[in-house]
């Protein structure tokens, strides 16, 4: 059993977890926190977790009857570690000063150092470490640095988990920010949402000797979706209406092999997404389509329609030519635009009302509710929402 702390659209982390372990494996145990029935984690895959532990403890008391309980455990555990162990403790949704924490930690560290183990305990004035912190302590990563998530769940019960490790910023930061190709105007997509939007398809890894399933990213820009699918040990195939497009990803994924040491197939083509005829075969579909022009302020009703409109009718039509394209039970998962009004409500595009007319059956997710994958920071007017979709 794991346990993940989610991300900052916690929604997100759900899904793309329930898609990967089935849904009857997931529950949402409090505002930031998962559960995972599973024996496997796959943590560097995951963009919506940030960070994992597998469970070792729960409780159904209160909190200082819980945190005995985990001196008497870690205690047992350690009395005859030999080395120093660095220790961090994380606390999620529990109703404790961060002070009420870093003590059950010196109690925990006092009791071992008259067993002879000494313990570093990691300061801390929060309740839980950063994901930064967690990462550059290696918290997680050996048997003598280890970080404790304590979660308060919804229904009372405490529960605790040794982490598996924390996400690896300095990576993402990399991946995103070292690329040698880069295009304020067609957009950032993080590293961490297109992994998301490819684990959305529900796509798994090869087993070891069978051919790679290829993902198609019709509108593919810079190639983030392409460089997180590669990473992650896809095929990728991009087309974009752009020739300068094409060319920027080219040099991004030439860079993501030699810096990365990773090989992996591609295929890039120049072709209008509204007619494109691809090869196959094709995979699942990921893509961050076209949004728009972008705004920093919500824009008129008039021009909104407008925007609205030509939106619509090009990712429509696209949707109609590649869903003549694949097989039945294809997955895809495309970013399309909704926009946000003064009021924090938005405006979504009319073809979500069409999809079954369109062709594809939308995923269900047994933890989300509607508009939960919604993606946006509060400054931005545009926000990009998530369609799961699978061929009918
Ligand atoms: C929001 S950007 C995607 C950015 C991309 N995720 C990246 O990593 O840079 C949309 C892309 O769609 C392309 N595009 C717009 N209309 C298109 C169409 N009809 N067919 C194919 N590509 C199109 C644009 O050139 C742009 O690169």
């Amino acid at each position: 059993m794991y346990i993940a702390i989610l991300g900052r659209q916690p929604a997100l982390g759900l899904a793309e977890l329930e898609q990967l372990y089935g849904s009857a494996s997931v529950s949402h145990l409090a505002p930031q926190v998962a559960e995972i029935k599973t024996d496997e984690f796959h943590l560097s895959r995951l963009g919506g977790t940030l960070k994992a532990g597998q469970l070792t403890l729960q409780s159904r008391t209160a909190w200082h009857q819980a945190s005995q309980k985990l001196v008497e455990h870690y205690l047992r555990k350690w009395h005859t570690f030999e080395g120093k162990i660095t220790l961090g403790l994380s606390g999620y949704n529990l109703d404790i000063d961060p002070r009420e924490l870093q003590k059950t930690g010196i109690i925990l560290k006092q009791k071992l150092k008259k067993t002879g183990v000494s313990v570093r305990l990691v300061p801390n004035q929060e309740l839980a470490l950063s994901t930064a912190t967690s990462h550059h302590n290696k918290l997680g990563l050996s048997a003598n640095k280890v970080e404790l998530l304590i979660v308060k769940a919804d229904d009372g019960t405490i529960h605790v988990a040794e982490s598996t490790g924390a996400q690896n910023i300095t990576a993402y930061t990399r991946r995103d920010q070292e690329r040698p190709m880069r295009d304020a105007f067609v957009g950032m997509l993080p590293p961490k949402l297109a992994q998301i939007m490819i684990n959305l398809t529900g796509q798994l890894l090869p087993s070891e000797g069978e051919p790679r399933a290829r993902i198609l990213d019709p509108f593919c820009g810079t190639g983030v979706i392409l460089q997180e699918a590669a990473l992650m040990g896809y095929t990728v195939y991009g087309t974009d209406l752009a020739e300068k497009m094409i060319r920027y990803s080219r040099d991004n994924l030439n860079w993501l092999a030699e810096t990365h040491h990773v090989s992996f197939d591609w295929f890039l083509r120049e072709g209008d997404a509204v007619d494109a005829q691809w090869q196959q075969p094709i995979n699942a579909v990921v893509a961050e389509t076209y949004l728009g022009q972008p705004f920093s302020a919500p824009p008129s009703a008039a021009k909104l329609t407008e925007v609205r409109g030509n939106c619509n009718h090009i990712i429509s039509s696209f949707l109609k030519n590649i869903g003549s394209q694949i097989k039945p039970g294809t997955p895809l998962c495309i970013a399309v635009p909704a926009w946000r009004s003064k009021d924090g409500g938005f405006t979504h595009l009319p073809l979500i009302e069409k999809l079954e007319a369109l062709g594809y059956r939308e995923a269900t997710f047994a933890n989300l509710r509607p508009d939960d994958l919604l993606y946006y920071r509060e400054d931005q007017v545009v926000a990009r929402e998530l369609l799961v979709l699978v061929k009918l």
